[in-house]
C-alpha cells in the first residue's frame, strides 16, 4: 500500500518549509513589538470548550470537528480554531490578574473537516492575535492595524473588509427582519440554508452556493438595525482606521462563521483570489469569556490563515543565513574539519560537511549547491601549518585563517556576505 499524509493535509518540504519560517518569524517579531506575548495551548481541548465557545449551530460545530472519546469516554476535539482555547485559558488561570488588557498571540496547526480544495485544508496553520479586557475601539482599530502591517511588511496586496454585527441589543431585531425575509424567499435557498434560516439565520451570510447569494445580496443589511451605542463603536473604529491611513470597505452583509462576534467583524481578502479569499480574519467577542464561565470580558482579535498567505506569494529577501561548509582534503584531514564544523556551530554559526565520503571536488559542489557563502578547506597543508583556507564561495578569493581566529574571521565574512549579497559561483579549480 502507497503511504500517503491523510487528506486535506500537507508536508510542507525544504526549502518551502524555510519561506514558511520566516513568514512565521516576521509576524510573530510584528506582534511583539505591538506588545503581545505568546501563548502556547493544547492542540485538543474538552469538546464542550467550541460547542459552547464557537455555537452549537455553526458548520465549525455541526459538522466540521474533529471529535473523539479519550479512554475514559469524555469528549476531546482537534482544536478548529484558537480563539475559545485562548479564551478557556484566560479564565482558567485568572489572566486578568494581572491586569488588562492581557496581549496574546499563538501560531499552529487548526483542524477542521471540510471539502478540501485550494486555499481551504483540513489541517492548516494560523497566526493570531487577541486583546482581552477592552471594549474600546482603539483596541478593535489596534488588532486591524497589527493585521494590515503584517500584509504590507510581505507585500501581499489585500482587501479589509468590515461591518459591525451589533450586540445582544440590537442583533435580536435584525435576525427578526432576516428570518422574515428568508422565509419569503425560502424557495431559492439550497437546502442548509433552509435549515439555517431558521436556526441561525446569520450563517445563511455566509453562503456560498450561487442561488442563495442571489438571495443574500437582497437581504436586509446590518447597519440599519445597530442600536446608538454600536453604531458609535462602529463609526469610531472606522475613525480611527481612516486617521491611520488603513483603507477599507463597509460590508453591512458581512457575518462570520463563528458565533462569537459582538460589533465589529472584519476580513483580509486576496483581491486575486476565488471563494476561499479571507487571508486573514476577526472581530470583537465580548461575551465568549463569560460564555467559558469567566467574568465579563471584553475582547477583540484575529486569525491569519498561513497556506493562504503562502499562496499568495509573500516578498522575503534573500535567505539571511548563508552559512559555511567545511572541506576536508584527504582522509586524515577529515577529523579536523569535524572538530572546525562543530566549534562553529557552538558559536551559532551554520556549518555543515560531508558525511558520504566525497572527494574535495565533490564537496565543493556541495558547499556551492547549499547556498553556503564561505567554505573552511583542510588540507594536508593547512593540517601541517596549523592553519585553515576560508574560501568566498561567491568571488572565488581565498585566504589563510589562524587557528585560534576560526571563528571570528567566519562571523566576519559571513556578515560582509550578507550586507552585499552577490553571485555564487565556484572556482575554476573546483576548489
Ligand atoms: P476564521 O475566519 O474561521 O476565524 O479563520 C481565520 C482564517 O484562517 C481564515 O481567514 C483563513 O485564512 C484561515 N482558514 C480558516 N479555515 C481554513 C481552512 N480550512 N484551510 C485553510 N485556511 C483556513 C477564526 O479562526 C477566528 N479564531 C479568528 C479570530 C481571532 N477572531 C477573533 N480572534
Amino acid at each position: 500500500m502507497e503511504m500517503k499524509a491523510p487528506r486535506g493535509t500537507m508536508d510542507i518540504l525544504p526549502p518551502e518549509s524555510e519561506r514558511w519560517r520566516r513568514v512565521a518569524e516576521r509576524g510573530t517579531a510584528l506582534f511583539r513589538a505591538y506588545g503581545y506575548r505568546e501563548i502556547i495551548l493544547p492542540i485538543m481541548e474538552y469538546t464542550e470548550v467550541f460547542a459552547r465557545g464557537i455555537g452549537q449551530g455553526t458548520d465549525i460545530v455541526q459538522k466540521e470537528m474533529f471529535t473523539f472519546a479519550d479512554k475514559s469516554g469524555r469528549s476531546l476535539t482537534l482544536r478548529p480554531e484558537a480563539t475559545a482555547g485562548v479564551a478557556r485559558a484566560f479564565v482558567q488561570h485568572h489572566l486578568d490578574k494581572a491586569g488588562l488588557p492581557v496581549k496574546l498571540y499563538y501560531q499552529g496547526p487548526m483542524f477542521r473537516h471540510e471539502r478540501p480544495q485550494a486555499g481551504r485544508y483540513r489541517q492548516f496553520r494560523q497566526l493570531g492575535v487577541e486583546l482581552i479586557g477592552s471594549p474600546h475601539p482603539s483596541a478593535d482599530a489596534e488588532v486591524i492595524m497589527v493585521c494590515n502591517e503584517f500584509f504590507s511588511m510581505l507585500g501581499i496586496e489585500t482587501d479589509l473588509v468590515i461591518n459591525s454585527v451589533g450586540d445582544g441589543d440590537c442583533r435580536p431585531a435584525y435576525i427578526d427582519a432576516l428570518k422574515e425575509y428568508l422565509a419569503v424567499n425560502k424557495a431559492s435557498l439550497c437546502k442548509d440554508c433552509r435549515r439555517r434560516a431558521v436556526e441561525n439565520p446569520l450563517r445563511v451570510l455566509d453562503c456560498k452556493v450561487e442561488s442563495c447569494a442571489r438571495v443574500i445580496a437582497g437581504a436586509p443589511g446590518l447597519e440599519a438595525f445597530l442600536c446608538e451605542v454600536c453604531r458609535q463603536h462602529y463609526h469610531e473604529v472606522a475613525e480611527l482606521l481612516q486617521a491611520a491611513s488603513i483603507p477599507f470597505r463597509r460590508d453591512d452583509r458581512l457575518v462570520r462563521g463563528l458565533d462569537y462576534y459582538t460589533r465589529t467583524v472584519y476580513e483580509f481578502q486576496d483581491p486575486q483570489a476565488g471563494a476561499q479569499n479571507a487571508l486573514a480574519a476577526g472581530g470583537r467577542y465580548d461575551k465568549l469569556v463569560e460564555e467559558l464561565g469567566g467574568k465579563p470580558m471584553p475582547a477583540t482579535g484575529f486569525s491569519i490563515g498561513m497556506e493562504r498567505v503562502m499562496l499568495a506569494g509573500p516578498r522575503l529577501e534573500e535567505s539571511e543565513d548563508a552559512g559555511v561548509y567545511v572541506v576536508a582534503i584527504g582522509e586524515a584531514a577529515r577529523g579536523r574539519a569535524f572538530l572546525a564544523a562543530n566549534r562553529l556551530r557552538s558559536a551559532g554559526i551554520r556549518a555543515d560537511l560531508d558525511h558520504m565520503q566525497r572527494s574535495p571536488k565533490a564537496q565543493m559542489r556541495e558547499a556551492d549547491r547549499g547556498g553556503f557563502a564561505c567554505s573552511v578547506i583542510v588540507g594536508e597543508d593547512e593540517m601541517a601549518g596549523g592553519y585553515y583556507t576560508l574560501r568566498d564561495m561567491r568571488e572565488g578569493g581565498q585566504e589563510r585563517v589562524e587557528e585560534s581566529g576560526l571563528v571570528e574571521t567566519v562571523r566576519q565574512r559571513l556578515e560582509l556576505r550578507q550586507a552585499a549579497p552577490g553571485k555564487r559561483g565556484m572556482g575554476e579549480d573546483g576548489r
